[in-house]
């Protein structure tokens, strides 16, 4: 993880609201096949950070770099186009809508019909979503049901295949586990995993610290906009990164913290 260019890399992004610094000058590098953590109080700006990287909001400031070119995303569509994935904590899915139209949303494949209309060919959503969802060993019974009407992990599972069908450059995920039953969050852990061994490199955030500590080989840590330290999850503790988080003045926070 030393000489090799970061995958995704931020400079001094910087996005406010009105008169609040929601995030402030934050630089971040993301490198192949590494999952990275990030953590923060609530209001940290984790969020915002992220929705900048996938296309929500636009950048008050600073750059955003994908394999060393500099991109802007207009729109969300425009970072999914680029392989940018992502989960969001309040806008997951289209709930009307099924797992493979989710699956395809925006991509769907056309056929033609009585060699004049462009239909979208269902039978060919279907046929892949079950495959990539079998390769996953996700089992959704009925894919055709509208997404309100699956779990909280089924749904998070039809997210992370919709990344690995578009083969994702990056997936970002917002509390992807934060409404789930144990055994779901377990899996979407597994699916964490599954991405890393894909060379996928996968921001997370999360307010379970057991959790981030589980499935982080990084842990990046914000308060009150700004990136407030970086540590290697194997070399740091759980009470090194809550210090951290609330800025309980220690001795975390001297030692080689990144801080602006
Ligand atoms: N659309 C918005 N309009 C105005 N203020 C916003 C908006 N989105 C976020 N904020 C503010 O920006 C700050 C950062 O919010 P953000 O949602 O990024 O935090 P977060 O770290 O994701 O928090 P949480 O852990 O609670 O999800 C907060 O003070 C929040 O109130
Ligand atoms: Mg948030």
């Amino acid at each position: 993880m030393t000489e090799q260019q970061p995958l995704l890399k931020t400079t001094d992004l910087r996005k406010h609201f009105g008169g609040l610094v929601a995030v402030d000058n934050v630089s971040l590098e993301v490198y192949s096949g590494e999952v990275v953590g990030l953590v923060g109080d609530n209001g940290a700006g984790k969020s915002t950070l992220i929705k900048m990287i996938s296309g929500v909001y636009h950048p008050d400031g600073g750059k955003i770099f994908l394999e060393g070119q500099e991109v802007h995303f207009g729109t969300p569509m425009e970072a999914r186009r680029q392989g940018i994935e992502t989960i969001y904590q309040d806008l997951a899915l289209c709930e009307n809508l099924d797992a493979t139209v989710n699956i395809f949303l925006g991509r769907e494949p056309m056929r033609r019909q009585l060699g004049l209309l462009n239909v979208v060919d269902r039978k060919h959503m279907l046929a892949e979503s079950e495959t990539v969802l079998s390769q996953l060993d996700i089992h959704i019974p009925n894919l055709q049901r509208p997404m309100r009407q699956m779990s909280g992990g089924q749904r998070q599972a039809v997210a992370i295949a919709r990344a690995v069908y578009w083969n994702a450059r990056l997936m970002i995920m917002d509390e992807p586990t934060a409404a789930l039953a144990v055994s779901e969050q377990r899996k979407v852990y597994e699916l964490v995993h599954t991405l890393r061994e894909q060379n996928v490199p996968v921001i997370i955030i999360s307010h379970n610290l057991q959790d981030v500590f589980a499935v982080s080989d990084r842990i990046v840590i914000m308060r009150r906009g700004r990136k407030v330290g970086e540590r290697m999850t194997k070399e740091t503790t759980s009470d090194e990164i809550v210090s951290l988080m609330i800025g309980v003045a220690s001795a975390a926070e001297s030692k080689g913290s990144t801080a602006a």
